[in-house]
């Protein structure tokens, strides 16, 4: 049942061009327009929602974060991202013109379930973004869009996450439509852009004989840093998460651009630091941004290993490892970015004769508060 891996993580990491694909399959109507159609709640509702907040726990809130990025430049409107257990503790400002989306894997997660339970006492409507059909989260949601991920046994989310990401994005887009942020050829543009990713997420998996020798030789790190800009800081997130939950290494992702207001002290020389670099096409100039960052760690002796675009030359300089990946639209480079970091975690914990499916200390769904 693994299909020939030697873990179900291995397999799941090797389902991600399908579990995108299936995500994005039979959401256009015949002319072409994205109809979302377990979505029950009414367009007028969705036309007037002035705030949406994300609600999640672990991988699924990483995916969240990256929503978010989309989200707000696509359709404008302000978009938090939240862990549900501090969600429903805080006296959250929700009301009836509140979208909260409940972002879950199992669809089981309690503090995830008790969030969507509180928005919605609020008068909040809840849309639930879950890969498990018939789990609880749904039911008590007014809507759900299923992520088509198939079944994810490992404890470590891989390919849910990459799903939810494309379900988070489905969405962004439907509400872009439906409130006028865009026309219908845009949309269509990003979509056939979406369509694309899951071949170029093959060609990153094909290339991961590269990840996989690194990962060996780093089986006795005791430390490992993770650096990321606008949507690759997530990745960052994702990337430390997976080596913690799996390899039990300490790891932590930052987001770039705090590097001087703290993070830079914990750079010493031979300190690995995997560093997610945005396309040079983007805008606001943060890949230079991100170059130099690579620069300035560099230059204190971190061991630097890059994840960065075919053709972006200007990394090569300061990066003492490559891992390329084909060329994608900002937003949806992280689709590409966080495959490197699950191989490697999940390569590294592997040589270290862990057990990658079942983690110490960690159930796949955590149904307790
Ligand atoms: O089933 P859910 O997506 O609600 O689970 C949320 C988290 O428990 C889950 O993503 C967890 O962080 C994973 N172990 C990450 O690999």
């Amino acid at each position: 049942e693994k299909g020939g891996f030697r873990s179900f993580m291995d397999k799941e990491i090797h389902d991600q061009p399908h579990a995108v694909a299936d995500t994005l399959l039979g959401r256009t109507d015949v002319r072409g327009r994205l109809v979302l159609d377990e979505v029950r709640i009414s367009e007028d509702v969705l036309r007037a929602v002035d705030k949406i907040v994300v609600v999640a726990c672990g991988t699924a809130a990483y995916a969240g974060h990256v929503a978010k990025y989309a989200i707000e430049h696509w359709c404008r409107v302000p978009v938090e991202v939240e862990l549900a257990h501090e969600f429903r503790y805080r006296d959250p400002v929700v009301n009836a013109r509140t979208l909260v989306v409940a972002i879950s894997q199992s669809g089981e997660t309690m503090d995830t379930l008790m969030a969507v339970r509180h928005a919605r006492e609020q008068g909040a409507t809840a849309l639930a973004i879950v890969n498990t059909h018939g789990s609880t989260i749904p039911r008590e949601s007014d809507a759900v869009l299923y992520t088509h991920a198939g079944p994810e046994i490992a404890v470590a989310s891989t390919k849910a996450f990459l799903a939810q990401i494309t379900a988070t994005y489905l969405l962004g887009l439907y509400l872009a439509q439906l409130r006028g942020n865009m026309f219908a050829d845009e949309v269509e543009t990003i979509l056939a852009e979406l369509r694309a990713m899951p071949d170029k997420i093959q060609t990153v998996l094909d290339r991961s004989a590269r990840v996989q020798e690194i990962a060996r030789w780093m089986a006795d790190t005791p430390s490992v840093l993770f650096l990321g800009r606008h949507v690759g800081y997530p990745v960052a997130l994702e990337g430390a998460l997976k080596l913690k939950e799996l390899a039990y290494i300490h790891a932590e992702g930052f987001a770039a651009g705090e590097l001087k207001h703290g993070p830079i002290a914990l750079v010493e020389p031979g300190q690995p630091v995997f560093v997610v670099v945005p396309s040079p096409r983007g805008r606001h100039s943060l890949h230079a941004k991100v170059v130099s960052n690579i620069q300035e760690i560099r230059a204190r002796g971190a061991r630097t290993i890059v994840i960065a675009e075919d053709g972006d030359e200007a990394v090569v300089p300061f990066a003492d490892e490559v891992f390329r990946v084909p060329q994608a639209p900002t937003l949806l480079a992280p689709l590409l970015s966080v495959v490197p970091l699950q191989v490697f975690a999940c390569e590294l914990a592997t040589a270290k004769g862990l057990d990658v499916d079942q983690p110490r200390n960690l159930a796949k769904s955590v149904t307790v508060e």
